[in-house]
């Protein structure tokens, strides 16, 4: 399958070979030898923030699955995939998966978007996700655990009508992605983005008439929230330094704080950068070349420039904590221009490449900057995210972390598409299941770049029965097969 020189995970069968390629690699990645008994289990203990318990250390990340009806209601598939994160075990819910504001900010055309129309069906997916929850972990469990929602607009990654038609509205000109559309790029007015302060507050409005008691005013992953953090070759209001690029961030929450009351607000944030990348002839992704220059938010450029690379992403983090924001969520790059930052993998998506770097180099390269902020915000409490690639060590590395104080709580994203019970299994004691561990086969996200479901069509027979499953595995077998010949 992949030509990449990288030990499959699950070959590392014992603490001591992980240990050995991790130290012979230069990977600075801790973990725990053994697992906690369940009682014993930082993983298992409940988290107090003012006046907010929730009962694990595990909080599934958000994630789209493409499949929302065209109007922007739940479909039985969204449905089905709630009530796994409901029953999954883990006790915060950062967001479920992105929700636009409104319909120009859609990625594609089957996300879902929260408005008058459609707030009742995503009210009851909430309801489904706690009934789920509580028909597995008995009648009161949902006292413990907190729901919020991630509001979105995507921007320069707006897709709203036609899977294959982009409708980018960017925060700024930018010339190395501004390539990677034909057709052009809209850059909002300072007006547009006046306008939607009220969207995402109305949206925020309507998630919690829906239940939900936060919302993540999303700031990751090269969409508008993102990418306008580092606008700073933008004019006017909105751009340039680093107090008008947190303009938009500062209003949303502000007027989201003033005008619904009882609603928390929490950022998932790409608390680093890099530059993007392409792949190569041999089929491995390498920077664009010319990168440098390109305008972008707490950009790194080598490992060694971490601690430097972070610091505006602290000025952000002081900014919101002088907001009130008392929850982050770490993340980092965006999955359309460097794919192996934000979800390291061994098998690349449909439009992605080769990894550049053992997968393990990424996970530890999100622990060590979550780390390092925890480090520096300790009044913040801080979810981690990537933790999906580690598979058989997730439960170790996550409870060394917890333990160390290098995060407060671990996010699990793929993970929980093809393993939903980790969470459960762990805190439970009960044996890890080695065939559900995600493979990083990409398939989720492959999946959407051709316009399908996103599930986990190698793993999840309710997935592998889909019409889409032999689609997606026929274009994996064609793409390897192509970039073999090279
Ligand atoms: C299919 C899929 C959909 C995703 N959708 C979202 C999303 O809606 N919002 C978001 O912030 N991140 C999204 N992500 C990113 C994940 O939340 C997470 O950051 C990423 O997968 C890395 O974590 P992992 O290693 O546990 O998978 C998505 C990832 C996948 C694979
Ligand atoms: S398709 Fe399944 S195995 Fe592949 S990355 Fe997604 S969750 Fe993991």
């Amino acid at each position: 399958m992949s030509r990449t020189p990288y030990p499959r995970i699950a070959s590392l069968r014992t603490a001591d070979a992980f240990r050995a390629h991790l130290e012979r690699s230069g990977i600075p990645l801790a973990f725990d030898d053994e697992l906690a008994a369940p009682a014993a289990s930082p993983l298992g203990r409940s988290i107090d923030v003012h006046g907010v318990r929730v009962g694990n250390r595990f909080c599934i990340l958000p994630m789209e699955g493409w499949d929302g009806t065209r109007d922007g209601e739940p479909s039985d598939l969204t449905r089905r995939r709630w009530r796994h994160f409901g029953t999954s075990g883990a006790k915060l819910m950062w967001g479920g998966e992105a929700v636009a504001v409104r319909h120009d900010g859609r990625a594609n055309p089957h996300q879902l978007l929260i408005s008058p129309h459609t707030v009742g069906a995503i009210a009851t997916l909430r309801e489904e996700l706690v009934a789920a929850h509580r028909e597995r972990f008995g009648s009161n469990a949902d006292g413990d655990l907190y729901i919020g929602l991630q509001l979105t607009h995507a921007g320069r990654y707006a897709r709203p009508d036609i899977h294959d038609r982009p409708s980018p509205i960017a925060a700024c000109a930018n010339p190395i992605l501004d390539r990677r559309f034909p057709n052009g790029v809209r850059v909002f007015e300072d007006a547009e983005l006046d306008a939607l302060v009220d969207d995402f507050v109305g949206a925020a409005t309507r998630a919690r008439d829906a239940g939900f008691r936060f919302v993540d005013v999303k700031a990751c992953h090269g969409y508008l929230g993102h990418e306008l953090l580092g606008a700073r070759s933008r004019s006017g209001r909105y751009g340039g330094s680093l107090e008008n690029r947190t303009r938009f961030m500062r209003q949303v929450i502000e007027r989201i704080r003033a005008d619904v009351p009882g609603l928390q607000v929490v950022v998932r944030l790409s608390v680093f950068d890099m530059v993007p990348y392409r792949k190569r002839a041999d089929g491995v992704g390498e920077p664009e070349p010319e990168s440098r220059s390109v305008p972008g938010f707490s950009v790194l450029t080598s490992d060694d420039g971490l601690e430097s690379a972070l610091e505006e992403c602290r000025g952000v983090l002081r900014m919101l904590e002088g907001l009130g924001v008392r929850w982050i969520c770490a993340t980092a790059g965006s999955p359309y221009y460097n794919p192996h930052i934000q979800r390291p993998a061994m098998f690349p998506p449909l439009d992605g490449y080769e990894p550049p770097e053992d997968p393990l180099r990424g996970v530890a390269r999100q622990i060590e900057a979550t780390a390092l902020l925890k480090r520096d915000f300790p009044g913040l409490t801080f979810v981690g995210s990537a933790y999906s690639y580690l598979q058989e060590w997730l439960p170790h590395v996550g409870q060394h972390n917890l333990r160390e104080g290098l995060c407060d709580l671990v996010g699990l994203g793929r993970i929980v598409l093809s393993y939903p019970d980790l969470p459960a299994d762990v805190l439970t004691g009960a044996p890890l299941r080695r065939n559900a561990f995600c493979r990083t086969f990409s398939d989720c996200t492959t999946g959407p770049r051709m316009g399908l479901v996103s599930g986990c069509f190698p793993l999840d027979p309710f997935y592998a029965a889909r019409p889409e499953a032999v689609k997606i595995r026929d274009v994996r077998t064609e793409t390897r097969a192509a970039s073999s010949d090279q």
